[in-house]
C-alpha cells in the first residue's frame, strides 16, 4: 500500500492528556490511543502515585480510565485516591486483580480510553506453569496487552519495577515490545523525581519531567530543584549554577563538587548526576593547565535536584566547582557559568547559548562566566565575562564571595 494512502491515525487521533504538563510533555503530548507505555522505576519511588494521579487527570478531562492494581487491594487504591484528592472521579475505575485473562475481560467490559496495569511483574496467565514475574510470564503478558491495545485502540500503561542497578527482570526485557519506555527516577531519601523518556515512538526522548513528592502526591516542578532561590544560591565554594538544556527547555542546575584528602594512587572520583568521564577529564585539565594538584585528593561531584547534567556546556561550571572546593573559593553571588572545556584547557562555545543566558537572566542571575568568543553574543541585561581558558576562569573565584 502506498504510504500516502495509509490513514495517519497517530497524527490525527487525539492524544489522551493527563493534564500533568510535566508528564504529557515527556510523552510527546499525552498517550497515543492503541499504544503501550512502560514506566520503569525502583520500588517505592512513586510510580503508583504518578500513575494514579495521571489516571485521575485523564478521568477529570472526561476520558474513562481503568486502573488495575496487581499489588494493592481496591481499598488501598481508594485510600491513595482519597489522599490524592481523586476519590470523586466518576470516570476512574479501579480493579484489583493479578489474572491477566480476567483483567483483559474487565477491560473490554469497562471499555476505557486507557488502562493502567500496576505492576506487570505481578500479573500472570493461568495457562502457563511459570510463576508471575518470570521471563516467560512477563513476555507473554506484555505481548497480550500490546495486542489488546492494538486491537481495541485502548492505550495501555504498564508499570515495571527496576532494581537499583537497573538490572531488572522486567522492563529491559519488555523495552522492544512497547511503544514508549519512561524511566521514573529519584532518590528515595529526597523529594525530587524525574520522568524521562528512554524510548518514544511518538516523540523525542530529550524531554524530562520534574516533580517533587509531597504529602499530597507528586507536584510539578517545571523550574527544577533550584526553585525560586536560584540567584542567591551560588555563593558557596564548590557550588556553581549552570543553565542546562533538556529537550525544548532550559533549566538552572546547581553543580557541586567536594575535594578531600585521599591517597596517592587510590584517590576516589565519584560522580552522581554528572558524567564520570567528563569529571575525570576536568580533573586532568585542572592538573595540567591550572597547576592544581589533585592526584592525592578525593573528588566528589554531583548535580543537585536529580537532573542529570551530561552536556559539555556544563564543563566550565563543574570545573569551577572542583577548583572552588579545593581552594575554598566561590563565584560572586548571582553568577553562573556556561562553556565547554577542551583538553588544552581552552574554554569553548556551547550550543543554545542565548537560550541558556535568557533563562539565567529570568531567574535573577546578573552575571555569567562564558567563553570569550561568545561574550558579545548574549542578551542584554546580563553581564558576560568572557574567558579564553581555565586559568582566566579561575581568576573569578574569590575567597569571600561578593554579595550583590
Ligand atoms: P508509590 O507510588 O507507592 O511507589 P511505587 O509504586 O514506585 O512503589 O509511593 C512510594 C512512596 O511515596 C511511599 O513511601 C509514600 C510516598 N508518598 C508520599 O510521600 N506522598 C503521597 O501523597 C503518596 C501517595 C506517597
Ligand atoms: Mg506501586
Amino acid at each position: 500500500m502506498p504510504v500516502s494512502e495509509i490513514a495517519g491515525n497517530e497524527g490525527t487521533a487525539a492524544r489522551i492528556a493527563s493534564g500533568i504538563g510535566e508528564l504529557d510533555r515527556v510523552l510527546g503530548g499525552g498517550l497515543v490511543p492503541g499504544s503501550t507505555v512502560l514506566i520503569g522505576g525502583e520500588p517505592g519511588i512513586g510510580k503508583s502515585t504518578l500513575l494514579l494521579q495521571a489516571a485521575g487527570g485523564m478521568a477529570a478531562a472526561g476520558s474513562r480510565v481503568l486502573y488495575v492494581s496487581s499489588e494493592e487491594s481496591a481499598e488501598q487504591v481508594r485510600l491513595r485516591a482519597d489522599r490524592l484528592g481523586l476519590a470523586e472521579q466518576a470516570e476512574l475505575f479501579v480493579l484489583s486483580d493479578t489474572n491477566l485473562a480476567r483483567i483483559v475481560e474487565q477491560t473490554r467490559r469497562v471499555s476505557p480510553s486507557a488502562v493502567a496495569i500496576d505492576s506487570i511483574q505481578m500479573v500472570y496467565l493461568g495457562d502457563m506453569a511459570a510463576p508471575p514475574g518470570s521471563v516467560t510470564q512477563l513476555r507473554r503478558c506484555a505481548s497480550d496487552l500490546v495486542f489488546l491495545a492494538k486491537a481495541t485502540g485502548i492505550a495501555v500503561v504498564l508499570v515495571g519495577h527496576v532494581t537499583k542497578d537497573g538490572q531488572l527482570a522486567g522492563p529491559r526485557l519488555l523495552e522492544h515490545v512497547v511503544d514508549v519506555v519512561l524511566g521514573f527516577e529519584g532518590d528515595r531519601s529526597h523529594a525530587h523525581r524525574v520522568v524521562r523518556a528512554i524510548k518514544n515512538r511518538f516523540g523525542t526522548t530529550l524531554e524530562i519531567g520534574l516533580f517533587e513528592m509531597g504529602g499530597e502526591g507528586l507536584a510539578e516542578r517545571p523550574e527544577g530543584a533550584l526553585g525560586a532561590l536560584a540567584a542567591g544560591h551560588a555563593s558557596r565554594p564548590g557550588s556553581v549554577v549552570c543553565p542546562v538544556v533538556h529537550g525544548t527547555r532550559c533549566m538552572l542546575v546547581e553543580v557541586q563538587a567536594l575535594t578531600a584528602t585521599g591517597f596517592l594512587g587510590a584517590a576516589k572520583r565519584k560522580a552522581s548526576g554528572v558524567d564520570s568521564n567528563r569529571l575525570a577529564m576536568l580533573i586532568a585539565v585542572l592538573e595540567q593547565h591550572a597547576g592544581m594538584r589533585l592526584a592525592d585528593r578525593d573528588v566528589f561531584a554531583s548535580s543537585v535536584g536529580g537532573v542529570r547534567v551530561a552536556e559539555p556546556a556544563s564543563d566550565l561550571a563543574l570545573l569551577l566547582a572542583i577548583a572552588g572546593s579545593e581552594r575554598r573559593r566561590g563565584l560572586p553571588t548571582g553568577t553562573c557559568a556556561v562553556g565547554e572545556v577542551g583538553l588544552g584547557g581552552e574554554v569553548r562555545a556551547a550550543a543554545h547559548f542565548e537560550q541558556r543566558l535568557r533563562e539565567a537572566m529570568r531567574r535573577g542571575f546578573a552575571c555569567a562566566i562564558v567563553p570569550r568568543e561568545s561574550a558579545g553574543a548574549g542578551p542584554s541585561g546580563i553581564s558576560l565575562i568572557g574567558v579564553r581558558d581555565v586559568g582566566q576562569a579561575l581568576e573569578h573565584l574569590s575567597e569571600t564571595p561578593a554579595s550583590l
